[in-house]
């Protein structure tokens, strides 16, 4: 007689990077230069292995995209802009839920299609003197482009989409799985979100932590909360070398017209990952623009393979290696 023994399968291998991101999940807010495509190529960069209790703290959260992909069981999530937390943290507290999302913006949407853009404006009004995580998330989706703009004095000021029949069923069903989604991937971790500047949650990294930075882009200054100048970044790149932690600090390295020596000067000892990817000025194929992404990865902490360029060797040579050796990334994602 044959006994057939069922063998258990383990797989208890504790969590780390790299790690492959087979589906990239997309979350319930949208921005301009959320990092969704670059996903892959940043789990697949990494290389840490976290103890216990270590933390992946991402200064520059927005809107949470990397986090929720890569799922590390401990974190600290921050960002100076309350607003884009707080949609995090409600759908962690289970404030927003699925079905919340969903009936609640269904109306929202009844309410845009039967008057316009004057609703638009009427909530973005109460928004700005209420601040409701539920409010932001409809005027994320109704709003032009998706465009996440705060001015000082008048609050959230991204005009009209001029899409009022956006919120239709198969719509909300997309944003209720993006909330379900971002749900799942908190569930059972050690999460915690904050609103601050960039430079206390930094404080707080410790041998055995991972940081990883996403800085907004200089001379970009139409949002109120992503103000940011080259004393900030070069605050920055002197303050996070400092702690003990391991970090990557994402970066566009080169466009069709510039270079962007700001690695090569300030984040020299560090190891250099690059990915080549398209984004689009218009709607056409031919607008189609070459842009390549940098990682620069404390030394020790990025995998080992022939797309990694070590700085300090001059900027041509290691953009020549890139064209060669690069990831490639279709386009930029919306
Ligand atoms: C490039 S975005 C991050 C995008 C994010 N990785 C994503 O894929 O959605 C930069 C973020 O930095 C935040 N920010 C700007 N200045 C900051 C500061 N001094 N401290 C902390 N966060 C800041 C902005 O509010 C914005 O959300």
């Amino acid at each position: 007689m044959t006994t057939i023994v069922e063998l258990p399968i383990f797989d208890d291998r504790p969590w780390a990077l790299p790690t492959p991101i087979f589906r990239i999940g997309t979350p319930p807010l949208k921005s301009q230069g959320i990092k969704t495509k670059l996903i892959p190529f940043i789990a697949q960069s990494i290389n840490w292995r976290p103890g216990r209790g270590s933390r992946w703290i991402e200064p520059f959260l927005g809107t949470g995209v990397v986090a929720l992909n890569i799922a590390p069981p401990n974190a600290l999530l921050s960002d100076i802009n309350p607003h884009v937390v707080s949609v995090l943290r409600s759908i962690q507290a289970g404030v927003i839920t699925p079905e919340s999302a969903h009936q609640v913006l269904a109306k929202m949407g009844d309410l845009l299609s039967a008057n316009g853009e004057s609703y638009y404006y009427e909530i973005r009004h109460r928004f700005n003197e209420e601040g409701d995580p539920m409010d932001f998330m409809f005027l994320n989706r109704a709003s032009f482009n998706g465009i996440i703009r705060f001015s000082k004095k008048s609050g959230f000021n991204t005009p009209f989409g001029h899409r009022p029949e956006r919120f239709r069923p198969a719509f909300l069903t997309k944003v209720a799985n993006q909330v379900a989604w971002a749900q799942g991937q908190m569930a059972g971790k050690n999460w915690e979100f904050t609103v601050c500047d960039w430079r206390d949650s930094v404080a707080t990294a410790v041998e055995g932590d991972f940081v990883y930075l996403d800085p907004p882009y200089v001379g970009r200054n139409a949002d109120y909360f992503s103000q940011w100048s080259d004393a900030e970044a070069v605050a920055l790149a002197k303050e996070v070398p400092r702690t003990e932690a391991g970090f990557a600090l994402s970066m566009w390295l080169e466009n069709e017209h510039r270079k962007n020596d700001h690695i090569e000067k300030w984040w020299p000892e560090t190891d250099l990952r690059l990915a080549s990817h398209f984004y689009h000025v218009g709607a056409s194929e031919s607008q189609r623009k070459p842009m390549t992404e940098a990682l620069a990865i404390r030394r020790g902490f990025a995998t080992s393979g022939l797309d990694t360029f070590v700085t300090g060797r001059s900027l041509r040579d290691r953009m020549a290696d890139a064209s060669t050796h690069s990831s490639p990334i279709d386009e930029q994602a919306g």
